[in-house]
């Protein structure tokens, strides 16, 4: 049976906010140290920065960063890494048991941003800090001068204010493994001081407030109501994260985890809608999915450093092609709810959780996972069109039935279609029509995809190509376009109509 796709100009989802391509750098483990910092590497920039790391970040087309953390900010004083390198503390880092010795700080890391054309989007301590912390770097980081806190960063060498635009309201704070974890009455009160205070100095700043840290928290839903009841006038943004792991040799509901993360998006979003009713507010609150990607978490438990390292090998997993179907699929999925989920991050972006993987001293290169990113980061176009698609289905044992094809559809409102296909299936092709005869007859039809007859395929630094995108044959038939998606498989199809 084939699928039959078929796509309408005036069936839109939304537009593309270009955030929803964001990613994620944490002090942890090599994402910074080895990872895009290293001053004696031969690609080294005069600023310490690996080059061959900046080129590859360039390539993978990535709009946003994510800094300092995650776990990290929640016990991080953002004054030890400001000032004088020779000055700055050597700290213990409670949340990954290692040190931190400050050597990057607030003013490197958004030069590196600057270097790699990124928007930093800030997180703030509300672990073991609070607000006065958070509007002091704030005044630190975007007051022009004339101030304690701006005269200092102007004194540190950068005399420009950074006007950082984005601002994290702490991490994960519904989690237990977080430093200083809170209720939802206690965060939401928080969360809703902080934001005030903000606002003080810069009404139009744009504010993400703690969501739950996982659909399958114990609190999902009631956090989110909870602590929006609070601080819903003040905030922009809720956030959402999800990680997803093949677990058991199950790969059909790990090649179904974009259904829970659309589950997800629809259950924050719910949420959020249900509290604007309650206040009768005109305002709507959008998601901010700020942590998301395959992560063998599993294996990670329990297998952190004991001895305080500095910048050890942590979380570097190594990605295969089934991974890489994922990771497009749920990209995909963030495209397909483009109306509600304003910005994103793939968590992370450098050797922890990666695309780009880096040996210190040695070489950099793209993990099967960097493939479906930048292609879909380079080629989806504004607009994203609510897709019928009639084919089969596959029972999962974790997500029920889903469909076996999914598609999020791009288009540029003239005659450009790009489409991000994946076959969920591990067993079987699917022979797809993709039905455009309400945009004119195809002109012209390419795609590539990542698939490959061995799904643990992987990249190494020995063979960091073995993983790339290959052709996959389209025909032109009139209005529509063929094509056959192999098992397991992301595919993006590229057509003009006339
Ligand atoms: O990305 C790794 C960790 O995952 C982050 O530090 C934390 O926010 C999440 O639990």
């Amino acid at each position: 049976m084939a699928v039959d796709i078929t796509l309408a100009p005036n069936a839109v989802v939304g537009e593309i906010d270009r955030r929803l391509f964001g990613t994620f750098v944490e002090h942890l483990g090599r994402g910074i140290y080895t990872g895009i910092y290293e001053p004696d590497h031969p690609t080294a920039t005069p600023e310490g920065f690996r080059g061959d790391v900046l080129a590859l970040v360039r390539e993978l087309g990535v709009t946003t960063v994510r800094y300092p953390g995650g776990n990290f900010v929640s016990s991080y004083r953002w004054e030890d890494g400001v000032g004088p390198r020779t000055d700055r503390p050597r700290r213990l880092d409670l949340a990954w048991h290692t040190l931190e010795t400050n050597e990057v700080g607030t003013n490197e890391f958004l030069a590196w941003c600057r270097a790699a054309n990124l928007e930093l989007m800030m997180a703030v301590n509300t672990g073991t800090r609070g607000t006065e912390a958070a509007v002091d770097l704030l005044e630190y980081c975007n007051h022009p001068g004339g101030t304690a806190l701006s005269d200092l960063r102007r004194k540190h060498g950068v005399e420009e204010p950074h006007g950082i635009r984005m601002w994290c309201l702490g991490n994960e704070m519904d989690g237990p493994w977080q430093i200083g974890q809170m209720t939802p009455d206690q965060y939401g009160r928080s969360a809703l001081d902080m934001a005030r205070a903000m606002r003080r100095m810069d009404p139009d700043l744009t504010l993400v407030a703690c969501g739950s840290s996982g659909r399958s928290m114990p609190t999902f839903g009631e956090w989110e109501r909870v602590v929006l009841g609070h601080c819903y006038d003040e905030v922009d943004l809720i956030s959402a994260h999800a990680y997803y792991e093949l677990e058991d040799g199950d790969l059909r509901s790990f090649l179904a985890s974009g259904a829970d993360m659309s589950a997800f998006i629809e259950g924050v979003v719910a949420a959020a809608d249900e509290v604007r009713a309650a206040r009768s507010s005109d305002k709507r609150i959008d998601v901010s999915f700020d942590e998301w990607n395959v992560w063998y978490l599993s294996k990670a438990i329990g297998a952190g450093p004991r001895d305080w390292p500095v910048a050890p090998r942590l979380l570097e997993d190594v990605y295969t092609v089934v991974d890489a179907v994922v990771v497009g699929d749920l990209l995909a999925t963030l495209l397909r709810h483009a109306d509600r989920v304003k910005a994103a991050s793939l968590a992370q972006l450098v050797n922890v959780i990666a695309p780009i993987m880096t040996e210190p001293g040695g070489p950099a290169w793209r993990q099967a996972t960097f493939h479906p990113f930048s292609l879909t980061a380079a080629h989806a176009h504004p607009t994203v069109l609510r897709a019928s698609v009639k084919g089969p289905t596959i029972d999962t044992a974790k997500h029920g039935t889903v469909d076996a094809v999914t598609v999020a559809a791009t288009w540029d409102l003239d005659k450009q279609h790009t489409q991000f296909l994946a076959n969920r299936d591990p067993n079987a092709p699917q022979e797809v029509i993709l039905d455009l005869r309400e945009f004119g007859s195809v002109e012209h039809a390419e795609a590539v995809g990542v698939y490959d007859d061995d799904l643990t395929a992987v990249n190494t630094a020995n063979a960091p190509e073995r993983v790339s995108p290959r052709l996959v044959e389209t025909i032109v038939d009139s209005g529509a376009v063929k094509i056959r998606l192999p098992a397991a498989s992301w595919v993006m199809l590229r057509a003009k109509t006339a």
